[in-house]
């Protein structure tokens, strides 16, 4: 069966209906308008507006400088290319911490001005009360638990967490908590793939892995990693489909030489 022949629109119903099959739920981040068409026509079920853009797409070391008009420049981009997928859409730092009316208000900053379906926020049970004020305004929540790059300054490192028991005990039990709140989705990022599917058996809405093993409901990468454009971050649970940073510099450096040696344009590539 051909997948991104399959125009049927991802929605948090369907993503459900594909923990309950069986079926892996595949994620990637998008950030602008032409790779997201790309990635949609391919097939992915949820693009990500992911504020790794801050990493990828700005150069900054951390998630935390983005904004939230950043976060809307890029989500709106991607809304503008995508037919099919579920267009998911982080709250940046500094734009739900303060409590659950700036949450809100964020949120709807998002959705009316991006056009986006749903919105990802980092936390457990600090930020609870900010995911049940959002659904109050009929707007979809992923979670995010273990590794939590907003809170990088916290721990210091971005190592495999909840390797010890307490932090894994309350790396379930905030699971459960995003759960019971009604977040429609949880991704899992840098965690032991043992705990990993502990959690993705115990809860009904499907777990979406980074770094968290196979026994999730779904993998997420982060695109520019999976395609090579970054070539200087390699951690263990990254897969690489293609080397484009060597395949992009190998390209621009045969038109550098084209045109430095007169061969570009040509007699046919001129009017
Ligand atoms: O911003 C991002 O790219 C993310 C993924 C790593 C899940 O949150």
């Amino acid at each position: 069966m051909s997948v991104h022949k399959e125009l049927k629109k991802v929605t948090t119903h369907s993503l459900r209906e594909m923990k309950e099959r069986g079926e892996k739920i595949a994620m990637l981040t998008a950030y602008d308008f032409s790779m997201a068409r790309i990635l949609d026509d391919a097939g992915i079920d949820i693009l990500l507006v992911g504020d790794s853009a801050s990493n990828v797409m700005a150069g900054h070391e951390t998630t935390l400088p983005i904004t939230l008009d950043q976060m809307i420049y890029h989500a709106s981009s991607v809304v503008r290319a995508v037919k099919r997928a579920l267009i998911t859409v982080d709250l940046p730092f500094g734009s739900y911490q303060g409590n659950s009316k700036e949450a809100l208000a964020s949120t709807i900053r998002i959705m009316k001005e991006s056009g986006a379906h749903a919105v990802k926020l980092e936390g457990g049970a600090e930020v609870i009360e900010s995911i049940e004020r959002i659904l109050t305004a009929g707007v979809p929540v992923m979670g995010h638990l273990g590794l939590t790059p907003q809170s990088i300054y916290k721990f210091g490192t971005y190592t495999v967490r909840a390797k010890e028991n307490d932090e894994a005990e309350q790396l379930k039990n905030d699971a459960r908590l995003l759960e019971a709140a009604g977040c429609f989705a949880l991704v899992l990022e840098k965690i032991p793939s043992k705990l990993a599917a502990e959690v993705a058996a115990s809860v009904s809405i499907p777990v979406i892995g980074i770094g968290a093993g196979a026994g999730v409901d779904g993998q997420v990468l982060v695109m520019h990693d999976m395609l090579g454009i970054t070539n200087d971050f390699s951690p263990r649970f990254l897969r690489r489909y293609l080397n484009l940073y060597d395949d992009i510099k190998g390209a621009v450096g045969n038109y550098i030489s084209d045109v430095k040696n007169r061969d570009f344009p040509n007699q046919k590539e001129q009017y």
